[in-house]
């Protein structure tokens, strides 16, 4: 595009700077020819629900047909077992989907849209991308930093994403916190509330995001059905928010964003009571067997209530993750989101977790230490 149609994009928007998916298991097998494990995009290892993958066979079959758009079925299930009428339920290509429409709804160029430095990148880009300026709060601790971040507030600013827990670090802040914070916060502010791993919280001061959302808060909260339902590949998620709020929304969002087989497919994963039970304690043992692992190796790592585990290392983790990634273990580097030194690793199976943790104390056993170190010398 370095043409002149190229001076037709905004500034704002050719300075962004793209967001980094986690490698593909199809790319390491074109490259690197072996069969890898993926612990690096914080899915479900356990796959998607049985219940799941038979209603989206058969929804397969009505694939000539456009869905229906409203997700009719899905939000009133959701509305059944959240307690809430269908009208504050909005569907969503992967909560993803909403974080950028939650942007696009209600930021204009020079509004400010805060959140904090060291979240989810698409935050950023969400606020970027319409022109707003961006303002990051660094965390406390590894977690939100709530009573900064309501200092920050300006009258300019009209949206504030959190991130609860928070994505890479794996922390939360309590219902009360967020109780507190929002009492600071005027009400014409949107607060987005992306709530993507609530379901491995087991925490009991976690989150009273939807009384709070039924009390009329200006608040969205996101959930999706990428973690702990396991249909990542499918891309189901929902909004649940003001039903005036939800009306500009849908305005804007495109009309078909759920497939017809992903809204069969979360209806019935949304049923297999089993299947979540099994993944959470699933991931609560993985939890413990990465912790105690990598304590073992006499790595810092953060305390997480989800199902992903941010490390530190004390020096920068690129060369690390491609040795890692050599021995056929896709995990993440954290640069990228703000931690140079710290890889981010997802909870697998035993057996996947098992790999992981041979693999990081075989690469650093041998010559990593003084590669890496010489690494952290240079820079
Ligand atoms: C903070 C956060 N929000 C949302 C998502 C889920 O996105 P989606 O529902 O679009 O798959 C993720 C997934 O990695 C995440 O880390």
């Amino acid at each position: 595009m370095k043409n002149r149609i190229h001076g037709l994009v905004p500034g704002y928007i050719r300075e962004i700077v793209p967001y980094r998916p986690g490698k593909p298991i199809e790319e390491v097998e074109r490259e690197l020819h072996m069969h890898p494990i993926k612990l690096a995009s914080n899915e479900n290892p356990l796959g998607p629900s049985p219940r799941a993958i038979e209603a989206a066979h058969k929804a397969l079959a009505g694939s000539n047909r456009y869905p229906d758009g409203s997700a009719f079925y899905l939000r009133e299930a959701l509305a059944a077992r959240h307690k809430i009428p269908a009208e504050n339920i909005i569907p969503g290509n992967g909560s993803t989907e909403l974080i950028d429409l939650a942007a696009r709804t209600v930021l204009v160029p020079g509004d400010t849209g805060v959140t904090a430095q060291g979240s989810f990148p698409l935050y950023y880009i969400a606020i970027r991308s319409v022109g707003a300026h961006l303002v990051e709060v660094p965390l406390r601790d590894y977690t939100f930093d709530l009573d900064a971040i309501a200092r920050c507030v300006t009258p300019d600013t009209k949206l504030i994403y959190l991130a609860n827990p928070n994505n890479p670090t794996g922390t939360m802040f309590t219902a009360d916190d967020l109780d507190s914070f929002l009492a600071r916060i005027p009400e014409h502010i949107l607060v987005v509330l992306d709530e993507a791993y609530c379901d491995y919280v087991e925490d009991r001061n976690y989150s009273r995001s939807l009384d709070l959302v039924r009390g009329g808060e200006s608040l969205l909260v996101l959930r999706t059905f990428s973690k702990v339902y396991g249909l990542a590949g499918l891309r189901v998620g929902y909004g649940i928010g003001p039903a005036d709020l939800l009306a500009e929304m849908n305005k804007i969002r495109m009309p078909f964003n759920t497939s017809g087989v992903a809204q069969a497919a979360a209806l019935a994963a949304l049923d297999d009571a089993e299947h979540v039970r099994l993944s959470v304690e699933s991931n609560r043992a993985g939890l413990a067997q990465l912790q105690t692992g990598l304590g073992v190796l006499g790595l810092h790592v953060i305390p997480s209530v989800t199902n992903f585990i941010l490390t530190e290392f004390g020096y920068h983790t690129e060369p690390l993750c491609q040795e890692l990634l050599q021995c056929g273990v896709i995990v993440r580097p954290m640069g990228w989101m703000g931690f140079p030194n710290a890889i981010r690793v997802s909870v697998g199976t035993s057996a996947e977790n098992d790999k992981f943790l041979h693999a990081l104390a075989d690469v650093l056993s041998k010559s990593a230490a003084h590669k890496f170190e010489t690494h952290k010398e240079r820079k």
